[in-house]
């Protein structure tokens, strides 16, 4: 168990659960009746076991530091000898706290037991006091005057119970800590509502004058001292014993043999408590240990604080030697327990075996479990590329509680308490962000800014509710993604100086959103530019209207920054955006489009060897470039009478556009009469193939990678139109000049390594006409089985064409069949006209693809079944644009995964299944809700958790 790391924490991540396996293996390792006790020994040895049987661990998996060791000198007057020599000081700040994060069983009852030595006896110690927390909810105070020893009963409400020290004065200390589950019938907390902590004030078998009787004896180890005679009045009190054979109470036999009497009463003083209202719960334990009495002669009247609370009390009354006793006192500073007989009625005085006093602490709620189970999941991520952080090191506990993270900002709001700000910048951190950060429900500022984070700027869902995203003076790369930009509350986001990040600048047309420049403005780093947004604003090629319009709207904001537009540039006439411009001298030319002689493209491909698809175009074929680059190589056939333009068209338009879900060009060949294009070889093939071809009888593609495949296409083609839908009212020239793509059909999905989906083909790609424009120019094109009805009988072509084909591909992603095929019976040949009735019925799962049957989440694969159900609306105006089918598809994939992680970590916790397949069945369950958007239904979400495990 040595070496985890910066592990502190004991919540249940992969990470935790691999360490909750360790400890499960040691726990099976020790006698069965130790079953669940924690013994941890601070900065002390493994697998010591003690004159009581008990194994102990180090605490070296929560903290393997070792600077904070100590060792102490134990006094023979030290009431705690349990015999560890050795104490952890945590060196903190103001308000700090370090926890120690144990494993429970939800519902289950626990005692928790810390000892804190005398620091006196620690070797150049300085006084300090610190509180001592039971998951957020403050115990005790510990002040290093005395020695103590701090114990709680709770009933535990998650996986996990966190054992807190937080700083008052000088530094907190602890040298042992104990967790041990109580049985189900251990009554204490009993007609307690489960919201109270049971603070021990004492413990005590009385007539025990000997050594402390605890485990074995206590299976629970509960610590049954002996009689402290301060506390007892001295008159007269008679020491009894007996042997007791069997007995059904909840306290060990061996306390019972033992107890006290007197002639007439005794009473216990205590005269030490807080000096304030509170509420105490002593339970009195009694066992008739005189044979020679019987029923009624032994009666007594029980008094706390000079008020009775029992008269009349006979053990025997119901016929058992047997009785206990739980009073509720409310007291100031002192409480004055009285047994006394009731004279002239009872033959013999009060007995008592053992009492216990517990104080009643209201249970302090800790902050939303779903931020905290996300917060920790984050802090996690962070810590694996981030070990020895000072910051991370003291994020311990509960975030927001009793005082928050450092870098954390919470509200109490609706009864619970919410994470609504994460800033962690200028901290130092490397890796990527966790992804986990965008579950964060209830964020509204994210700053990450002036860090070294890597990778990829992760998804965000809808329903966040963040206004505030600084993302600057990282090392990020990949695109913004539209999730983000796209957030509804979102009013700022910085991302500026993040070389790799290229900002898709046709997504920036929310006027409201306030970003940077996206360069390294500010003073420090003057260094790193952002050039990939400046090139792809302002590359050479200039030529089709995305670019234009990229550029117009980002230097529009950028203008006087950058002053890298040449107004000339942006000039051009109608019939000019098919033209190629060679403006070789500029600088910024980014979108390299290689040419290739016909040599190379014959050594390519082996002269032609491998065929690997035709169309209309072409043929095209498979081959390997010479610097080891796998292509496809489309040759324009000599017959082909769409040769030439189509061509030009993808010539065009790739060399304007780049998108990851879009096939990129990476050469051309026009030489002798050749029109070649070399595309990258998509070795996955086409998403046609993996749903109904050859591919898919080898193996069938599961709903995940579906939904990403689908997402990633309506990606692709939402970059295209994008500005059809947009109303983008500045860029009047083009505002209606979007790209049509045509032929969306799964065939023209392509798949890459990993399954990233990419558009391809664009052969029949249009500029949406304008006002003004003839549409008869226009012929009608497209694929039988995905073309746009009103597209076919009014001959005018739209953006909503290519949203009617992408319904299509929906509806083949969620079936399986093909969108065309006679070979079935007649009402069966049009999947459009196939599926639409049981859409509307709600008989989703009859067109399902049987392939994926029990793979999905219901929530999810809903969504998908309505957008593909909206996309092949007949009227066009009734269809949605291709940016809000991405927006549906994305909350889809979230739900999906969500779904999938969810079910991953209930497995992992073990015992929790939801039982095999079954995952069709979970309603997404809905989140309180988040201000001011409506709730977003979740899975990891408290509730969720509790139709899990009842409570
Ligand atoms: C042990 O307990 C006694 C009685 O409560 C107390 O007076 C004494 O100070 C304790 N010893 C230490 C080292 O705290
Ligand atoms: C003490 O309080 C609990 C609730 O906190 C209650 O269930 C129990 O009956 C009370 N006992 C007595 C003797 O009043
Ligand atoms: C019980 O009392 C007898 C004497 O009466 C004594 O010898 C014995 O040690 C006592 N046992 C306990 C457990 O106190
Ligand atoms: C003590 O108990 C009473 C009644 O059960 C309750 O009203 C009161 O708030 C409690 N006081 C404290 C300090 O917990
Ligand atoms: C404790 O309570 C009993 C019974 O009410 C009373 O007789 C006795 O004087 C009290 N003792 C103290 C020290 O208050």
């Amino acid at each position: 168990m040595i070496g985890m790391g910066g592990r502190h924490n004991w919540r249940l991540t992969s990470v935790d659960s691999f360490i909750l396996c360790l400890l499960i293996l040691l726990v099976q390792s020790i006698p069965a009746h130790q079953e669940g006790f924690i013994s941890i020994k601070c900065c002390g040895g493994e697998g010591q076991t003690d004159s009581s049987s008990i194994t102990w661990i180090s605490d070296d998996q929560w903290y393997p530091d070792e600077t904070g060791c100590q060792n102490i000198a134990r006094a023979s007057s030290d009431n705690y000898t349990t015999g560890h020599d050795k104490v952890r000081y945590f060196y903190l700040g103001n308000s700090e706290k370090r926890c120690y994060s144990l494993p429970t069983t939800p519902d289950r009852d626990y005692l928790i037991r810390g000892t804190f030595p005398f620091s006196n006896s620690v070797v150049g110690s300085v006084s300090s006091t610190f509180d001592v927390l039971v998951g957020v909810t403050p115990i005790d105070l510990v002040d290093s005057s005395g020695e103590s020893q701090v114990e709680g009963i709770f009933r535990a409400t998650d996986q996990y119970i966190d054992f807190c020290l937080v700083q008052e004065t000088g530094d907190p200390y602890i040298s042992q800590l104990e967790l041990r589950p109580l049985s189900d019938d251990s009554s204490y907390l009993d007609g307690k509502d489960s919201t109270v902590l049971l603070k021990l004030v004492d413990r005590v078998d009385l007539g025990n004058n000997g050594i402390p009787i605890r485990f074995p004896d206590d299976p629970h180890d509960r610590i049954w001292t002996s009689q402290d005679t301060e506390r007892v009045s001295l008159s007269a009190i008679t020491t009894i014993n007996n042997t007791i054979s069997k007995t059904v109470a909840k306290v060990p036999l061996k306390v019972l043999e033992t107890a006290i009497t007197n002639e007439y009463s005794f009473q216990f003083l205590y005269i030490d408590l807080e000096t304030r209202d509170c509420n105490y719960t002593i339970f009195l334990h009694f066992f008739e240990l005189d044979d020679n009495v019987r029923p009624g002669q032994r009666v007594f009247d029980i008094y706390i604080n000079n008020e009775k609370q029992q008269a009349n009390f006979d053990i025997k009354e119901n016929g058992s030697n047997y009785s206990e006793l739980a009073l509720n006192v409310t007291a100031n500073g002192s409480l004055n327990l009285t047994l006394a007989r009731v004279e002239n009625k009872s033959k013999f005085g009060p007995i008592l075996n053992a009492y216990e006093i517990m104080q009643v602490r209201q249970w302090v709620e800790g902050t939303h479990h779903r931020d905290v189970r996300v917060m920790d999941r984050v802090k996690d991520g962070l810590l694996q590329q981030n070990k020895g952080s000072k910051k991370l090191e003291g994020w311990s506990g509960d975030p927001c509680q009793p005082s928050s993270w450092d870098g954390l900002a919470c509200h109490y709001s609706n009864g619970s308490t919410i994470i609504t700000k994460l800033d962690i910048s200028s901290s130092q951190l490397q890796g990527q962000i966790p992804t986990m950060i965008s579950q964060l429900t209830y964020l509204k500022e994210l700053n990450l800014s002036n860090n070294g984070f890597t990778g990829k700027i992760p998804e965000f869902a809808r329903s966040s509710t963040l206004t505030a995203v600084d993302l600057s003076y990282n090392d990020l790369s990949g695109s913004l993604p539209d999730t983000l930009i796209t957030l509804p509350h979102l009013t700022t986001l910085y991302f500026g100086c993040n070389v790799h990040v290229s900002a898709d600048p046709s997504t920036f047309n929310h006027s409201r959103l306030r970003t940077d420049s996206g360069e390294c403005a500010r003073p420090g780093s003057a260094q790193k530019h952002n050039r990939i947004v400046i090139a792809i604003a302002c590359g050479s090629f200039i030529l089709a209207v995305a670019v234009v319009a990229a550029c117009l709207l980002l230097c529009r904001q950028k203008l006087r920054t950058w002053g890298c537009i040449n107004g000339k540039q942006l000039i051009m006439s109608k019939g000019a955006v098919f033209s190629i411009a060679t403006t070789d001298e500029d600088p910024l030319r980014t979108i390299n489009i290689q040419m290739f002689t016909l040599n190379q493209i014959e050594n390519a491909t082996q002269k032609y060897k491998t065929l690997i698809g035709e169309g209309g175009f072409g043929s095209v074929y498979r081959g390997t470039l010479f610097d080891g680059t796998d292509v496809a190589v489309k040759v324009r056939s000599s017959t082909s009478t769409q040769g030439t333009k189509e061509f030009q068209n993808e010539l065009n338009l790739f060399s304007a556009i780049r998108h990851e879900n879009l096939v990129p060009l990476i050469g051309y060949c026009s030489e002798r009469d050749q029109q070649i294009l070399v595309y990258p070889f998509m070795s996955n093939g086409s998403l046609q193939d993996r749903l109904y071809g050859e591919a898919a009888k080898r193996k069938t593609l599961d709903w995940p990678t579906r939904l990403s495949v689908a997402l990633g296409a309506a990606r692709g083609n939402a970059y295209l139109i994008v500005h059809c839908c947009s109303g983008l009212t500045f860029l009047h020239t083009f505002a209606e000049r979007c790209i049509i793509h045509r032929d969306v059909k799964s065939s023209n999905i392509l798949l890459d390594h990993s399954m990233n989906a990419k558009v391809a083909d664009f052969g029949f790609s249009k500029y949406a006409p304008q006002e003004g424009d003839s549409g008869a120019s226009l012929e009608v094109r497209g694929t039988a089985g995905y073309l746009d009805p009103e597209y076919y009988s009014t001959q005018h072509l739209s953006a909503k064409s290519d949203v009617f084909s992408f319904g299509v591909v929906l509806l083949e992603i969620i079936s399986g069949r093909e969108p065309l095929n006679i070979q079935r019976p007649r009402n069966e040949w049009s999947l459009v006209e196939w599926a639409k009735p049981y859409v509307r019925e709600s008989r989703i799962d009859e067109i399902v693809d049987p392939g994926i049957k029990g793979g999905y989440h219901a929530e999810a694969m809903w969504r998908v079944v309505e957008v593909a159900l909206a996309c092949i609306e007949t009227f066009s105006a009734y269809r949605p644009c291709m940016p809000d089918i991405v927006r549906e598809l994305e909350d889809a994939l979230i739900i999906e995964n969500n779904a999938s992680e969810y079910m991953k970590s209930i497995d992992s916790i073990g015992g929790y299944s939801l039982g095999g397949s079954n995952r069709f069945s979970i309603k997404p369950p809905v989140l309180p809700t988040p201000p001011p958007t409506p709730p977003e239904p979740s899975p990891i979400n408290p509730q969720s958790m509790a139709s899990v495990a009842p409570r």
